[in-house]
C-alpha cells in the first residue's frame, strides 16, 4: 500500500528549530526513517514538506487520485486552514500528527480544523508519532 507522510510549514527545519520542543532529528533523516521503517511494515512511503499551501493541497489530490492514505503533520495551518481541512476530507483516510504536545502549548495550538475528519490524531510523542501512525495504517489497511 501506497502512504503519502506530508508535513507543512517549517517541518524541513527539523533538527535546527527549537530542538527542546521538536527534537534532534533531521528532516532528512526523518524521511530517511520513514521510508525504511514503512518497507519494514509492507508499506511504500512517500514523505515530503512544503512551505506553500498550494502544494500541499495539491498533494492531497494526488493522494485523493492514487486512493492512498496519509499521515499529516500540517505545522501551523493546523490551526487554521479550511482549504487544507476541505483537501484532507478528499483522501481515503489520514493520520494527524503533531511532534509537540500542542495542548501544553500556547492556546491557539490547541484547536485543530483537521481533527474532526482524522482517523486518527497522534499527539506529543515525538517524531515517533510518524512510526505509530504507520502502524496503525499498516495494521488496518483496507
Ligand atoms: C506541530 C505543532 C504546530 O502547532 C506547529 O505550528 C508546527 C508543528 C507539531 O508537529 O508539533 O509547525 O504540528
Amino acid at each position: 500500500m501506497r502512504v503519502f507522510v506530508l508535513n507543512g510549514p517549517n517541518l524541513g527545519r527539523l533538527g535546527t528549530r527549537q530542538p527542546e520542543v521538536y527534537g534532534g532529528t533531521t528532516y532528512a533523516d526523518l524521511a530517511e526513517h520513514l521510508v525504511e521503517t514503512g518497507r519494514g511494515m509492507g508499506l511504500e512511503v512517500e514523505v515530503r514538506q512544503s512551505d506553500s499551501e498550494a502544494e500541499m493541497i495539491g498533494w492531497l489530490h494526488e493522494a485523493a487520485d492514487a486512493d492512498a492514505p496519509v499521515v499529516l503533520n500540517a505545522g501551523a495551518w493546523t490551526h487554521y486552514s479550511y482549504a487544507l481541512a476541505d483537501a484532507a476530507a478528499l483522501v481515503p483516510r489520514y493520520v494527524e500528527v503533531h511532534i509537540s504536545n500542542v495542548h501544553a502549548r500556547e492556546e491557539f495550538r490547541h484547536h485543530s480544523v483537521l481533527s474532526a475528519k482524522a482517523d486518527g490524531i497522534i499527539v506529543g510523542c515525538g517524531v515517533g508519532g510518524y512510526d505509530l501512525a504507520l502502524a496503525h495504517l499498516a495494521a488496518t489497511a483496507r
